[in-house]
């Protein structure tokens, strides 16, 4: 079957630029999933990756239990667009989404921020994240950051018998809003982090500053990858010398196969569609039920349980957690 409720691709009326939406499944519930603006070699990369990460959106909403399924909105930018050619395009991602009928709602990702939801709010209602002064639960960062933070709290204290981060070693890949934030969050902890940002050096006082390249081979006990995607493949996972892990990047593995080469390796890999699920809990606790803010954080802090239970079930049976996660969302 044809894995796709719903591809939405045109030349954005405003902008000329290439506009994705692609629905991945609504068997759940409206599909929801962030815009990413990027550039692109050709606009059918980005379409490559709209149709992966929307389908990336499904399982994350089913892990965490949410009434939603997967989608996301891919604009291919040139690298120098203008202020006025990101309003134009931001106008046709909400004409976009408004014609979609409420089947996809969309939120901040790479590249997009609070500021940009605004922009779409003005040509459609579905969207999250605009800012708390618009009406909006604001920047999605801080809550995907919690997550995380969560999340490695619970793959510690697994793997290593303690929930105490400030006992390990960490490399972060990518010091964007989320991989920032998140460094912020480990105190005591050992640092490695990088950015292809140069000028992201000083960020982190106390931090030891590395190539990408070299952070990914990073001698630590968990490598965070809190950027793009893909970094975990064939020829990556040999040079690892990390012991777990686990970061908010979405598809880090490069194919579903890529699990196994980590588990036979004896490196214990986190599910993304579990780590990075704080933003989407956040973001439809306050703006759809009206959860108060510091009960919303409660629930984006259950991620830590979520995959305390999921590792727990991997090891009982021997298998890569990215199966039990795979059976699991499948299966809800
Ligand atoms: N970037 C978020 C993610 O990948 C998308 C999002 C955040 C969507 C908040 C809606 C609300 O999960």
């Amino acid at each position: 079957m044809f894995p796709y409720e719903r591809l939405s691709v045109r030349r954005g009326p405003e902008s000329g630029l290439p506009i994705i939406v692609a629905i991945h499944s609504t068997a759940r519930g409206p599909a929801i999933g962030g815009c990413r603006l990027a550039s692109y070699p050709d606009w059918r990369d980005g379409l490559a990756d709209a149709l992966r990460l929307s389908a990336a959106m499904t399982d994350k909403c089913a892990l965490a239990g949410l009434p939603h399924g997967g989608g996301k909105t891919v604009v291919v930018a040139p690298p120098d667009l203008s202020p006025a050619g990101r309003v134009a395009a931001m106008h046709d991602v909400g004409t976009t989404i408004d014609e979609l009928g409420g089947a996809y709602a969309t939120g901040p990702d790479v590249g997009t921020g609070p500021s940009d939801m605004l922009l779409i709010g003005e040509r459609t209602d579905h969207v999250f994240c605009r800012p708390e002064s618009a009406g909006g639960s604001g920047d999605s960062s801080p809550a995907t950051a919690a997550g995380t933070v969560a999340a490695l709290r619970a793959l510690c204290e697994f793997r290593f018998g303690s929930p105490d981060l400030s006992r390990r070693s960490f490399a972060i890949l990518g010091l964007g809003r989320v991989g920032a934030q998140i460094a912020r969050l480990l105190p005591g902890s050992h640092l490695v982090v990088s950015d292809i940002d140069e000028s992201k050096r000083s960020l982190i006082p106390g931090a030891e500053w590395t190539s990408p390249e070299k952070c990914l081979q990073a001698d630590v006990d968990v490598l965070v990858p809190a950027a793009l995607g893909g970094v975990l493949t064939p020829a990556a996972v040999p040079a690892l010398r990390c012991t777990a892990v686990a970061g908010p990047a979405n598809n880090q593995l490069d194919a579903p196969a890529t699990a196994k080469l980590l588990h036979d390796r004896g490196i214990l890999w986190a599910p993304d569609a579990v780590v990075s699920a704080g933003g989407i809990i956040h973001a439809t606790a306050v703006e759809l039920r009206h959860v108060p803010p510091a009960e919303a954080l409660t629930l984006v802090e259950a991620i830590g349980d979520t995959l305390g239970a999921l590792l727990r079930a991997a090891a009982k049976d021997g298998i890569p957690p990215a199966e039990v996660a795979h059976r699991t969302a499948a299966n809800s």
